[in-house]
């Protein structure tokens, strides 16, 4: 087959969750065929979440912290496109999150306090109104926010997706990565849900199989970090900002709905379910964030897998196999670096596309100035690819 040829063949996302969904739909601006192939896309990370667009609270360092701002600065327009593209509203909040302290020693030292206002308690006690007795300064990050992940983002993406072409395969579990006689990628062995096993030819595939990518390709460090969830029926307007306290986060929506995270749970493997343990802890987190809002009513409680790797950031880029790419590893930031993802990967795999302007409903949101700059994408690929993990270690000193 010549070059020509496999740029029109489809190219195969690996996992239908966030990831898998926003490289889709940059795949399919750029007039690329993409099938999704996905095992149970409501297990997906994307829809575990809290949303909260947070590389400043969360205290991001290195190129982590500059991979998380780059996606933070596109977010706006990644967002208009999908609501152009699929017509439902993924529910965007630009609403600044307060981290809070107990003293303003540990304030400072804040890794990204420099990005920061910093609050006194009565500054405090005016960004997050009720905020515990416990904290006695803050950070104001009015630049961080959050999406409605769970009940909008995926789902506006779906609709997006659709909209352009995208065929989904919901139900496939991919059981093998099947490659040439030269170690190139030649397609994928799955069982569908009807647990039929077919073979799917491909010469371009992405991994985007969450916390669970290291199982078609073992070689990866990828390890799942278990979060449990709940949220609660808040008054509407009770809270503006989301609040990002040690171990516990509180993230009010529109609506009042506030929710709660997470645990975090390396040791738990893939273990299914709530426990008390945890949930207790998520408790205790409310009482001193927010002493109010243990009385609020609980409204969903849930859990889901983080994709962990050793330096807590992602693989992005080629994989060892010519043909597939990586998209894995997006530990607690996957929702805040969805959309610097899609544009990273969508480069790569097809460089020959280009988005088609003018020819959808709701025209073209995204401009050639906002594409990222040649020498930035080429760092950021080289930063995050997933060889780091295989290079020999260098002697002390
Ligand atoms: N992004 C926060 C978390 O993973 O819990």
């Amino acid at each position: 087959m010549d070059q020509a040829a496999a740029d029109r063949d489809p190219v195969l996302i690996l996992g239908g969750g966030l990831m898998g969904l926003a490289i889709a739909h940059q795949l399919a601006r750029c007039g690329t065929a993409v099938v999704v192939l996905s095992r149970r896309r409501s297990e997906a990370a994307g829809f575990v979440a809290a949303g909260m667009l947070a590389p400043h609270a969360e205290g991001l360092q290195g190129s982590l912290l500059e991979l998380g701002q780059q996606s933070l600065q596109r977010i706006p327009a990644w967002v208009a496109q999908i609501e152009a593209d699929g017509g439902s509203s993924c529910g965007l909040r630009p609403c600044g999150i307060v981290v809070p302290f107990a003293t303003i020693a540990e304030r400072d030292r804040y890794p990204t306090a420099a990005w920061g206002q910093p609050l006194d308690r009565t500054a405090l006690e005016r960004e997050a109104p009720g905020i515990g007795p416990g904290w006695q300064a803050g950070l104001l990050f009015e630049q961080d926010g959050q999406i409605d992940n769970r009940r909008r983002l995926m789902r506006a993406l779906e609709r997006a997706c659709v909209a352009l072409g995208v065929a989904f395969q919901e139900g496939s579990e991919v059981l093998e990565l099947r490659q040439n006689g030269r170690g190139a990628l030649a397609g994928v062995r799955l069982r569908t849900a009807e647990g039929d096993e077919n073979q799917l030819p491909a010469r371009r595939a992405v991994l985007t199989g969450g916390a669970w990518s290291a199982r078609l390709l073992p070689q990866l460090p990828v390890f799942p970090v278990k979060g449990q969830m709940l949220s609660l029926q808040g008054p509407r307007q009770a809270l503006q900002r989301v609040i990002f306290g040690p171990g516990t986060y509180l993230v009010p929506r529109e609506d009042g709905l506030l929710v709660v995270g997470a645990t975090s749970e390396p040791e738990a493997g893939f273990a299914e379910g709530l426990t008390p343990f945890g949930q207790r802890q998520l408790q205790a987190g409310i009482a001193a964030l927010l002493p109010q809002a243990s009385q609020w009513p609980p409204m969903e409680r849930w859990w889901g897998f983080r994709p962990c790797t050793p330096d807590q950031a992602p693989l992005l880029g080629p994989s060892p196999i010519e043909g597939l790419w990586l998209a894995t590893g997006h530990h607690r930031n996957g929702v805040l670096l969805a959309a610097i993802t899609a544009e990273l990967l969508a480069c790569s795999v097809a460089p020959e596309g280009r988005p088609s302007r003018g020819d959808r409903a709701g025209g073209e949101v995204q401009s050639d100035e906002q594409a990222l700059p040649a020498g930035l994408r080429a760092s950021l690929l080289q930063a995050f690819h997933w060889e780091r993990f295989t290079a020999p270690a260098q002697p002390p000193g």
